[in-house]
């Protein structure tokens, strides 16, 4: 089902802090949000459930490349396909402003994420070796992710 995206903006920082604190354990405040909600070259897609933000994504774009900064859907709406759609809605208006290429860093450990990003068209390029630290006894590595514009191989 497609749901209605949001473009959020910095009024909805406060929202977005308090649901990446139910995603992280390093979460951003909601000053940072705002700082990055009001930085031009940051475009931020929101879903709302039932009048709750229920996930965002979060991408800077510099030099026609986009990076997603960060990506987070509530505990009690995953497996929703939220994220998913986000990321999707996200390729196609980044591609409509001539964006080359989308990159990533997601921790080695982090399987659902990694699962999310591969299923999109997100393949591996290298890594950062013991780059993750926060909530771990033991650093992982950051896996280096990137998707070229353009037709994603199953769509083909
Ligand atoms: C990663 C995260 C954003 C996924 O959000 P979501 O809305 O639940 O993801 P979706 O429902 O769109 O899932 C799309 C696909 O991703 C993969 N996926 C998502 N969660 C998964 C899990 N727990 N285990 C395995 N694969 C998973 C699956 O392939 C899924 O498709 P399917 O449900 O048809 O099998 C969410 O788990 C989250 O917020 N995690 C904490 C924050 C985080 O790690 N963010 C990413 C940092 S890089």
């Amino acid at each position: 089902m497609t749901r209605p995206m949001l473009v959020l903006r910095p009024e909805d920082a406060g929202r977005m802090s308090r649901l990446h604190m139910l995603c992280f354990d390093d979460p951003w405040s909601a000053i940072s949000f705002r700082g990055l909600l009001l930085d031009t070259s940051i475009l931020t897609l929101g879903i709302e459930l039932e009048g709750e933000l229920a996930a965002f994504v979060m991408a800077q774009t510099v030099a026609g490349e986009s990076d997603i900064l960060t990506v987070a859907t509530a505990p009690a709406h995953r497996r929703k396909g939220l994220a998913a759609m986000l990321i999707a809605a996200l390729i196609s208006r980044l591609g409509e402003r001539g964006v080359s290429r989308i990159t990533l860093d997601v921790a080695e450990d982090n399987a659902p994420a990694r699962e999310l990003y591969r299923g999109l068209g997100f393949t591996e390029d290298g890594r950062r070796p013991r780059y993750y630290t926060s909530g771990r006894d033991v650093p992982v590595d950051a896996v280096l992710m990137s998707r070229n514009m353009g037709l994603h191989p199953t769509q083909m």
